[in-house]
């Protein structure tokens, strides 16, 4: 899979964020405006660019920059350290999204982590896997993380709804420091507002045989970027450092948009931060 945003997602992304215009960041980068809009276009440029000097005015680490540039991606993960993890990505008009099914292989009580576009592929797991899906969680509301929730909520009318928006109704609202219980599982979330203001990140931990914890950030972060602002870029930017990548390095990051990483890789690797 490839990273949610290219090189120029990313210029385009650091340049809204902190307000620095096309003429400035190309006069940085040390190219024509066009070949800016045209590196912004396709994330990538036939000149050599000036990472020192871009990532200094747009506000992005110019070595993690030219990281990106030069195609890093996240190591492939092996979900079967987990049991279970299932990623679904359903496909838009010109995008995909990324939902998660993750369960006790015990008791089989399972989880939903948003919804996706298609209840389908999830609906057929669950029911050839033999789960009963207790909880569903919503990371955000943007319509392409909750589209179908309808219609999972028809198939398995029992699933608790949790969220971090205050128009949800009362009993479908996170609590603060609530533990969530599937099967030997524990779920717990932080609020991290900014691309969404009902933001929320949720931590599964408390895996057989040690695996990781798993955060389930919805568009907070993406491997190699960072979700939409949307005007409050400095509290996503915050949230993301606070809540996200203070958790231990091994822990799997499970974004809305684009491939698996971890908190280690993000650290090291994402420009943004
Ligand atoms: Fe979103």
């Amino acid at each position: 899979m490839n990273l949610e945003d290219h090189l120029g997602d990313i210029i385009r992304k650091a340049a809204t964020m902190n307000h620095v215009s096309a003429a400035a960041a190309a006069n940085a980068a040390g190219i024509s405006e066009n070949e800016l809009a045209a590196l912004e276009e396709t994330g990538s440029s036939a000149k050599k660019i000036n990472f020192a000097a871009l990532g200094k005015i747009l506000g992005l680490n110019p070595q993690k920059l030219e990281g990106i540039a030069n195609g890093w991606l996240p190591a492939k993960k092996d979900l079967s350290i987990w049991r279970e993890i299932r990623p679904f990505t359903t496909t838009g008009e010109n995008f995909s999204v990324n939902c998660y099914l993750v369960w006790d292989e015990v008791t089989r009580d399972a989880a939903l982590f948003d919804t996706g576009l298609d209840a389908k592929p999830i609906l057929e797991t669950i029911a050839a896997e033999q789960l009963s899906l207790r909880h569903i969680f919503i990371t955000h509301s943007h319509y392409d993380h909750v589209e179908v929730l309808p219609r999972i909520r028809e198939a398995s009318p029992k699933a608790r709804v949790h969220s971090g928006s205050k128009h949800a109704p009362v009993d479908q609202r996170n609590k603060v420091a609530e533990i969530i219980h599937l099967g030997g599982l524990r779920i717990t979330h932080r609020d991290t507002p900014g691309h969404a203001e009902d933001g929320v990140t949720y931590l599964v931990g408390n895996w057989q045989e040690d695996a990781p914890s798993i955060a389930i950030v919805g568009d907070t972060i993406f491997a190699g970027t960072m979700g939409n602002g949307n005007g409050a870029w400095d509290l996503a930017k915050e949230k993301v450092r606070e809540q996200i990548l203070s958790l231990p390095p091994e822990t799997l990051v499970c974004p809305g948009h684009g491939p698996l990483t971890s908190v280690g890789e993000e650290k090291e690797h994402n420009p943004f931060f």
